[in-house]
């Protein structure tokens, strides 16, 4: 586990003052171009969905859909995105959250969610917690119950993991890196 961490963490880079000044971007692009690292991300990954029953994955547009569709094929579990507010065409759930500056919204098909689903959250990184926070909101209002969430890596400092904590009732926040 340790060195398949150090893989991980050695393929993502560190971008200086981007979005804005004083941020710094973590890019997981390397990690996507080097074949067996996205494939260690990608094992990793689908052993959590094993370990807390999941039977469907949800992804996060955008960077969660990189890293969720092959979670969901090595898994052998479905895929359902969760888009942004006015991608998908059929009967959505809509959920508002919040960011630094204003509100964004996110949304999915409902009916891709089976009462009997458990449904695991796949993103790149847990930053404030309002997405995936708003990702188990749809999903408990579709009507699944929600395995857990499950990133790459979570920002520490940001206090995600506690903001998120009433949201996930118990269930999982798992993070292969806490940066
Ligand atoms: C980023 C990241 C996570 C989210 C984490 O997505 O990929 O999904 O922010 O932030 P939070 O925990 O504060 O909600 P973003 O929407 O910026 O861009 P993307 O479309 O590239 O995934
Ligand atoms: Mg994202």
């Amino acid at each position: 586990a340790a060195a398949r961490q150090e893989l991980l963490l050695s393929r993502i880079r560190d971008v200086h003052d981007y979005p804005q000044r004083g941020v710094v971007f973590k890019d997981i692009t390397p990690l996507l171009a080097d074949p067996s690292a996205f494939a260690e991300l990608t094992d990793a990954l689908a052993e959590l969905c094993a370990r807390h029953g999941a039977t469907k994955i949800v992804g996060l547009e955008a960077r969660g859909f990189i890293l969720g569709a092959p979670v969901a094929v090595r898994a052998g579990l479905g895929f359902i995105p969760v888009r942004k507010a006015g991608k998908l065409p059929g009967a959505t759930l809509s959920q508002a959250y919040e960011l630094e500056y204003g509100t964004a919204e996110i949304e999915i098909h409902a009916e891709d969610l089976a009462p009997d689903d458990r449904v695991m959250v796949v993103d790149d990184v847990l930053a404030t917690g309002g997405t995936a926070g708003a990702a188990i909101e749809l999903i408990r209002r579709g009507g699944a119950q929600v395995a857990g969430v499950a990133v790459l890596m979570e920002l520490g400092f940001l206090g995600g993991r506690a903001r998120l904590e009433p949201a996930l009732r118990g269930a999982p926040l798992e993070a292969l890196l806490s940066l």
